[in-house]
């Protein structure tokens, strides 16, 4: 008989590990407060862009692989495994929100499981949370940790080409049989402690903001040194014990997950007294990065008052459609705040959030009849239109490129200005980059 598994969550990460157990071979039954929600997914029909999300959702659909319950003792039901997978958003002191966990801890002990059942808690929380859990259960049933690493947008890719599987536990034989399902995945299992699972979580995610972090400094050095950021971090990343990933200069890091999990690894840090200092600067420099973006048009045109500002790009990244946290929001209400009016054109966003000064139109080349543009996103889709197409319309002649996405030299054959983020803008015939 396969494995039943009950996931609590049907967010991003609730839907990959659905359809990734699924896939594993395991029977798979979602639940979530949202009952429209609930009733969507079982028409096969996702509340959000994640690549391969719909069509394996239809397949296991059709399989009776995967199924959607709104009421949680019968979606929990014969599951060996609840998993919870809901949200942890941010508190106004950064601090995780962990009522949505709270919720779930109370609807099972109200559905009154059998003690054999086991919890999983998959949410990223602050260390020592899963204790918690496990006491509030009052030990009735096995409380493991297993962190999610996935990305938005290919969360389900993720899920099934893992670096590592982490399952933390103080019951082995219960931490071994949850990783069995991972087995045919052929990826290195890490099993560890409960404390332990959820700081790989947290410091995980620190590292990689803190590349990223590292990366703008390095490019916001460059440009007041006139050197080539591109140049220095490729040859940075070579370095094997660097690596070159995550190390794109930019507007800063953006999303639901990235500055809130740092914010609130520095709060727990805060409380322990020890590994803040460098969670705080990491968090200093992504505040201050989206503000390159005014400094550079301010550079080109002075003031911003009344100049008509073209935007491509309001998600936090290339392959959602996803606004929540976008930098590229933070921008537009800087860039407002300065007397601009502003036009946006995303290939996946054709709506944002009440309030926002920003009008959304429907093509790029109708967001680029303005003064400037600046691009927010790093959709591939900007790099390939012609930028003779988009020339004669930008009134200022003026091009920011906060992503790095697009050939400068192209950009300034056309007749424009072009600024990236820590692009050297001094003719350079000995560059780096030329040489291969
Ligand atoms: C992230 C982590 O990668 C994932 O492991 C964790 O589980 C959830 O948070 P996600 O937020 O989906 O995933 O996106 P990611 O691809 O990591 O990008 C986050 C932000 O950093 C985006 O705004 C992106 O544009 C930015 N970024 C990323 C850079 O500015 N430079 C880079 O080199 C990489």
């Amino acid at each position: 008989m396969n494995t039943k598994i009950c996931i609590v969550g049907t967010g991003y990460v609730g839907m990959a590990t659905a359809i990734g157990l699924a896939e594993l071979g395991c029977d798979v039954v979602g639940y979530d407060v949202l009952r429209d929600r609930i009733a969507g997914l079982r028409a096969g029909v996702t509340p959000y862009t994640e690549s391969g999300l719909t069509e394996a959702l239809h397949k296991h659909l059709a399989e009776y692989r995967i199924a959607f319950v709104d009421d949680f003792a019968t979606a929990a039901a014969g599951a060996r495994f609840v998993v919870l997978t809901v949200g942890t958003p941010a508190s106004e002191d950064g601090s995780a929100d962990l009522r949505g966990l709270d919720a779930a801890v109370e609807a099972i002990l109200a559905a009154g499981l059998p003690k054999s059942t086991i919890v999983v808690v998959r949410s990223t929380v602050p260390v020592g949370t899963s204790d918690t859990v496990a006491k509030r259960l009052r030990g009735r049933h096995i409380v493991l940790y297993h962190p999610e690493f996935l990305r938005e947008g290919s969360a389900v890719h993720d899920f099934m080409h893992p670096d590592r599987i982490v399952i933390g536990g103080n019951d082995h034989v219960a931490a071994i049989a949850y990783a069995r399902l991972f087995e045919n995945l052929g990826r290195p299992i890490v099993i560890t402690g409960l404390r332990e699972a959820e700081l790989i979580k947290g410091w995980s995610n620190a590292f990689l903001a803190l590349k990223i972090s590292f990366a703008n400094e390095v490019a916001n050095f460059c440009q007041t040194a006139s050197a080539s950021a591109d140049d220095v971090l490729r040859g940075v990343g070579y370095d094997q014990r660097i690596g070159s990933l995550f190390l794109n200069p930019g507007i800063g890091f953006g999303g639901p997950c990235f500055e809130k999990d740092v914010k609130s690894l520095r709060h727990v840090a805060g409380e322990y007294g020890a590994g803040r200092t460098l969670l705080s600067a990491i968090l200093e420099v992504n505040e201050r990065q989206p503000k390159v973006i005014a400094t550079a048009l301010e550079a080109e045109l002075g003031s911003l008052a009344g100049r008509t500002i073209g935007i491509w790009g309001l998600a936090f990244k290339a392959g959602t459609s996803d606004v929540r946290d976008s930098l590229a929001l933070r921008i537009i209400a800087d860039l407002a705040s300065r007397g601009a009016v502003l036009q946006a054109y995303d290939p996946g966003v054709h709506a944002l959030p009440l309030q926002t000064p920003c009008t959304v139109v429907p093509s790029p080349l109708a967001a680029a009849e303005a003064d400037a543009l600046v691009i927010l996103t790093d959709w591939p889709v900007f790099a390939s239109i012609e930028p003779e197409l988009y020339a004669g319309r930008l009134r200022q002649r003026l091009v920011v490129d906060g992503r790095n996405i697009l050939d400068p030299e192209r950009v300034a054959a056309a007749g424009l200005t072009y600024r990236g983020i820590g692009r050297a803008t001094h003719a350079d015939p000995i560059s780096l980059a030329s040489a291969g």
